[in-house]
């Protein structure tokens, strides 16, 4: 049996498609391996979002041919986004045996040998309609308690900055009778929440074979119907997309969790034209407001570029002044990194300098800091039921585990164990821990 380590990097999909990658592999007689002193095959699922994502992946490469030169005989693949971007030219130095890009992992056991043998193997060919629906992952997490789900593949949006469309093609549904199976058998196995994924889950639609649609709003009421036990998450939502329907799901489901990932990416007009986000800033409010008065309590989090081409002072205090009016729960902050072959790439200058993108970012995350410990100080003295996720980090006689509006808590407890439900009160918090008892 060969044994196969996988690295992953980048985002949820990424952790989803290495699961899909461990099926396929061990159907075909490979076993997984957490010790890469130990493996057979080596590789790395990557990302490409931004310029350092690549750079550390190029220094585990590295690392990896020590490895390989240590035991003859391994190999080493690049999977995912830069395997998707970079193709042939990683096989080019040597130091990587096989490439697959995320369309192409059906191909892995065949890739593999031909890497074994010798001979360097790419398949990074973008698919209209793969989207391993049948095949069930071999979950990685580690409490057994969570699991993702890939509801669609790739991204039909062309957001002048972003490289995902060009690393994952043209976005497809997966078949929504497949998606709630995967929700049920999740379920049957002991787990107690599932993550729907997409780049753009609002988009998401099936056509059944009799010419019936199932939107995204009615494959979550169909996914949290499975059990009232199952809670039910989602991510990423486009502001432009979120729907009404959506959120009534939300409010109708106890067990639709109470968060929504909305990325904003720029509070400023004119900066989200030149992305491409097809929404303005009264627009992305007017959803919040949707959002607070349809889901009370709903949690609120978004992902934002500092630095974009030609930003100006303006632009960003636009930003500022949105983040200070929406109070995020958090936020993924980055200054943009240009990426090749994107319609900023070809058509912007990157003009903002490197240390005005840092101080900007610096500016948000500040700000960010300050409005999350507000946030979460207001939930001081709420009552929440939390799922436990096990241990706390600070390990005996504590668990930990996420309210429904995504925020994390810690308590004091001896009695309960992963997958269970408990009743906590708020008593205190930091800007991302709620501290909580028992009650
Ligand atoms: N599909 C999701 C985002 C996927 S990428 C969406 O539409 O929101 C995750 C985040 O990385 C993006 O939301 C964006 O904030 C950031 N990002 C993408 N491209 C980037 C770039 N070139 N430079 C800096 N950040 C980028
Ligand atoms: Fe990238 Fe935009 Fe697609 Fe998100 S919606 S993956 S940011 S192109
Ligand atoms: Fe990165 Fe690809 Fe995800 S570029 S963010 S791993 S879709």
């Amino acid at each position: 049996m060969l044994k196969v380590y996988i690295e992953t990097y980048g985002c949820q999909m990424n952790v989803s498609d290495t699961e899909v990658v461990f099926s396929i592999l061990s159907a075909h007689g490979c076993e997984r391996t957490q010790d890469i002193n130990r493996a057979d095959v080596i590789m790395a699922n990557t990302c490409s979002v931004r310029d350092n994502a690549e750079q550390r992946i190029r220094g585990r490469i590295e690392q990896f041919n020590i490895e390989k030169k240590s035991r003859p005989g391994t190999v080493v693949g690049i999977l995912g986004c830069m395997a998707e971007r970079l193709k042939d030219s990683l096989t080019e130095d040597g130091k990587v045996d096989f490439v697959a890009g995320p369309d192409s992992y059906r191909r892995l056991p065949e890739l593999i040998e031909s890497a074994r043998k010798g001979k360097p193997a790419v398949d990074v060919e973008l698919s209209r309609v793969e989207t391993y629906e049948e095949i069930i992952p071999v979950r990685t997490d580690s409490n057994g308690v969570s699991a993702f789900i890939s509801i669609m593949r790739g991204c039909n949006n062309v957001c002048s900055y972003c490289v995902v469309p060009y690393t994952r093609g043209a976005e497809r549904s997966r078949n929504a009778g497949s998606i709630v199976r995967e929700a049920c058998d999740c379920f049957e196995r002991g787990y107690r929440e599932v993550t729907l994924l997409g780049q753009n889950v609002d988009s998401y639609l099936w056509e059944e074979p009799d010419g019936s649609r199932v939107s995204f709003a009615e494959l979550v009421r169909r996914v949290a119907e499975v059990s009232p036990l199952l809670r039910v998450r989602f991510s990423t939502s486009n502001p432009q997309d979120l729907s009404d329907e959506l959120l009534d799901v939300m409010s109708a489901y106890p067990n639709v969790c109470s968060h929504i990932h909305l990325p904003v990416q720029s509070g400023s007009n004119r900066i989200l034209e030149k992305m491409r986000r097809r929404y303005t800033r009264e627009w992305y409010l007017d959803r919040v407001r949707a959002i607070r008065e349809k889901v009370p309590g709903c949690g609120l989090t978004t992902d934002v570029i500092a630095g974009f081409c030609s930003e100006t002072e303006e632009d960003h205090a636009q930003t500022l002044s949105l983040f200070e009016e929406v109070g995020f729960d958090t936020a993924f902050m980055f200054y943009y990194s240009e990426r090749p072959g994107t319609l900023a790439a070809r058509r912007y200058p990157d003009d903002v300098p490197q240390e005005v993108k840092t101080r900007r970012l610096e500016e948000i995350i500040s700000l960010q800091c300050r409005k999350s410990l507000e946030s979460y100080r207001s939930d001081i003295g709420k009552r929440f039921t939390v799922l436990v996720e096990g241990p706390s980090k600070k390990g005996a006689g504590q668990l930990c585990g996420r309210a429904s509006n995504n925020k994390m808590c810690v308590w004091d407890d001896t009695e309960h164990k992963a997958g269970d439900y408990v009743e906590v009160r708020v008593v205190d918090c930091t800007s991302a821990t709620l501290l909580c008892e028992l009650v």
